[in-house]
């Protein structure tokens, strides 16, 4: 049986346009407005975009489900459902809990203090590199960096370079697009490449003491099957660099345009990780994920039917007037910890902690050895599943 969308606000748009990925903020406002859940019948599901009812979504992870896919694909979706779970990022229950618990042992923060003193050095590398007075482009040199040097270093591809992860992971994101988008249909034979790659991975050809070769210690060991341990090499290889990029485009063009931010984080370090958080909930480079409703749940006024799919906008929520005060503003002073760019509930993201570590690094040196950031006009990536600054231009003062 079809699921009712009768009562539901109707939203005749495409949110998969290239303006709108470009700059999404326009139609989440009209989403939030229309009410706590709207039909899109462009894509077959509601959206949901106030922070209260996103997050009560996120959390409700046995009535809003992953496992039967987390895009807004149909092809991706049915595949999917057919297949089974395959990521961590599509499981559900205990199944989800056990294998998230051996992804996340190298990425817990007591694990993470051994890549301090290297994400350090690295930070110090680039801006002093970067610090010139002199424009660069900020995107691919110093919000990548410390991604590229350590994190795609950990996890252990001895045959893939940044360059391929990263195209890889634009593609698998892009595939997260509804099948009949062309963003979607031109990633295809990239994100088939990348899996005809994780699925037939070979123990030899990962890096001893990396990520990926922890997965294939488990199998070892008898606690996960070999297929798995490939597909949990893309809970790795997919959502690590470009989501911690993104992050570091927007506190770069924060921090360069918002009069006297730089300067008061200069004159008091502790506002470094309030910054952080900040800077993740402007920026949320994924702009949300889908569940499928396995049971009818009750948002604040209205019931999602059993049956249906919804598109839960982090996004959006992260710009809700109604949960933060002046949501368009970037506030130093906010520290938004409850802030939804990085999930929430069972699925919130095993790489916050080291991508937390890798910003506050960064900005960390920045105020060390930076006395002014001034920025030229940026553009903005357009893909499916991430967005934020394409390229910055960028000049950074030594102090
Ligand atoms: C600023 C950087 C990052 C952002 C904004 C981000 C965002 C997110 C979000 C929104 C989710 C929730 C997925 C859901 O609700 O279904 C998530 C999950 C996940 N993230 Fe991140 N992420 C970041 C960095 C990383 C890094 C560095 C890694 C790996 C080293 C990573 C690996 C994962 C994995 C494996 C999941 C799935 C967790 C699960 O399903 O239980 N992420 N991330």
């Amino acid at each position: 049986m079809k699921p009712s969308f009768e009562r539901f606000p109707i939203l005749d748009e495409d949110l998969f346009a290239p303006e709108v990925l470009a700059d999404s903020y326009p139609m989440f406002r009209r989403i939030r407005d229309l009410g706590d859940a709207a039909w899109v019948p462009r894509i077959s599901m509601f959206v949901v975009g106030r922070f209260k009812d996103v997050q009560a979504g996120l959390r409700a992870s046995d009535a809003l489900i992953s496992g039967e896919g987390v895009s807004a694909n149909e092809a991706v979706l049915g595949e999917a459902a057919q297949r089974g779970p395959t990521s961590v990022l599509t499981m559900d229950g205990q199944e989800h809990l056990t294998h998230k618990q051996l992804l996340m042992k190298p990425l817990m923060p007591g694990a993470l203090q051994s890549l301090k003193d290297r994400l350090a050095r690295e930070a110090a590398e680039i801006v002093r590199a970067t610090a010139t007075g002199v424009e660069f482009e900020a995107m691919s040199t110093l919000a990548s960096h410390l991604p590229i040097r350590i994190v795609s270093k950990m996890i252990g591809l001895t045959d893939v370079g940044h360059e391929r992860l990263l195209r890889w992971s634009a593609a698998a994101f892009d595939c997260f697009g509804p099948a009949d988008n062309p963003l979607t249909q031109a990633a295809g034979p990239t994100l088939f490449d990348f899996l005809n790659y994780g699925f037939t991975l070979s123990p030899d050809a990962v890096v001893p003491g990396g990520w990926a070769a922890g997965l294939f210690e488990a199998v070892e060991r008898g606690e996960i099957p070999m297929d798995r341990a490939r597909a949990m090499v893309f809970d790795y290889a997919t959502p690590s660099l470009d989501t911690t990029i993104l992050a570091v485009g927007e506190m770069l063009w924060r921090l360069a345009t918002v009069e006297g931010a730089f300067d008061a984080v200069r004159a008091n370090p502790a506002l470094i990780t309030p910054v952080v958080y900040e800077s993740v909930r402007m920026a949320t480079p994924i702009r949300g994920f889908t569940r499928h409703v396995r049971s009818d749940f009750a948002l604040s006024d209205n019931v999602l039917p059993a049956g249906s799919r919804v598109f839960l906008l982090n996004a959006s929520a992260n710009r809700d007037e109604r949960h933060y005060r002046d949501p368009d503003r970037f506030d130093i002073t906010r520290n938004p910890r409850d802030n939804l760019g990085w999930g929430h509930g069972k699925h919130v993201c095993v790489g916050m902690h080291l991508a937390r570590l890798e910003m506050e690094t960064l900005l960390g040196e920045l105020v060390r050895s930076v006395r002014a950031i001034e920025a030229g006009t940026p553009t903005r990536l357009v893909n499916n599943g991430l967005h934020g600054y394409h390229r910055l231009p960028l000049i950074l003062h030594p102090a």
